[in-house]
């Protein structure tokens, strides 16, 4: 997994620099470029090369098309201006920047306006192939190419409906408990076996060689109730949807039905 990234002050300096960018932006605002040192150039070009390379044989084909409509190259860290531009015209969402992790329900309560919180700096370039904190591969690599398919996007903005529409911090907690085992962490069958479209397993190298040896259940809302996870180490329990399909009826149609009594009888039935 590597050690904690950030652990010279030098990059600590860097990152802060670029997140403070964002306490400043206003929505409507043009997402101001950050000039990239050839160093973090070199991390991305390193990363997302071996990633494009994995994702042949081990990312969901219909979050390969959503890739290939966002057309992110591997030689270059994307301005992410330009990354929001292609995602208004392919889905209408749009990005906004961030200056680190932020806090669920004001993350999700913007994916419901049509808004993804997005970090701009890079990872640590000695840990170049896993990050415990969302950067800017984790946003666009991961987030960024399924929020260029509709059908995922759609996905993305019930997720933020339903954060707005409960009010105990009990069902918010589930609702983000989904949202990981599905838009971050999610597989979908295929007949070679289980692929990812999760962001999280599509933007880690050392997770796409390792997801599958992970326990991989079928996709059920009820099952998440009781299953545990830890954002800071591999998945070791997962869940696969049989399609896009599958994935839209059960996570999708969770998101656009629950409320704070169905989320409550979800968890007092597994007590
Ligand atoms: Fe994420």
């Amino acid at each position: 997994m590597g050690s904690l990234p950030g652990g010279d002050s030098a990059y600590l300096r860097r990152r802060d620099e670029i997140a403070a960018r964002a306490s400043a932006y206003i929505r409507g605002d043009v997402i101001p470029d950050v000039e990239y040192t050839d160093a973090e150039h070199a991390i991305w070009r390193l990363v997302a090369t071996r990633l494009r390379e994995q994702h042949r044989s081990q990312a969901a084909p219909e979050y390969l098309d959503a890739a290939e409509q966002l057309g992110v190259g591997v030689e270059l860290i994307p301005q992410l201006q330009v990354v929001a531009d292609r995602l208004d015209t392919l889905t209408g969402f749009r990005l906004q920047p961030a200056g680190g992790v932020v806090p669920f329900r004001h993350f999700c309560g913007s994916l419901a306006d049509g808004y993804f919180h997005s970090t701009q700096y890079i990872r640590d370039g000695s840990t170049p192939f896993y990050s415990t904190e969302p950067d800017v591969l984790h946003e666009v690599i991961g987030h960024g190419s399924a929020l260029a398919d509709s059908r995922f996007a759609n996905l993305y903005r019930l997720a933020g409906e339903a954060v707005r529409r409960v009010e105990t911090e009990a069902a918010v907690e589930f609702i983000s408990k989904v949202f990981w085992f599905t838009i971050e962490c999610g597989l979908l069958d295929s007949s070679d076996g289980p692929r990812a479209y999760g962001a999280s397993i599509v933007s880690s190298y050392g997770e796409l060689d390792q997801f599958r040896s992970a326990e991989i259940r079928r996709l059920d809302i009820a099952d998440m109730v009781g299953a545990s996870y830890d954002i800071t180490r591999y998945q070791e329990t997962l869940y696969s949807a049989h399609s896009l399909t599958h994935l839209e009826d059960v996570a999708g149609g969770f998101w656009e039905s629950c409320d704070d009594a169905s989320i409550g009888d979800l968890l007092a039935a597994a007590e």
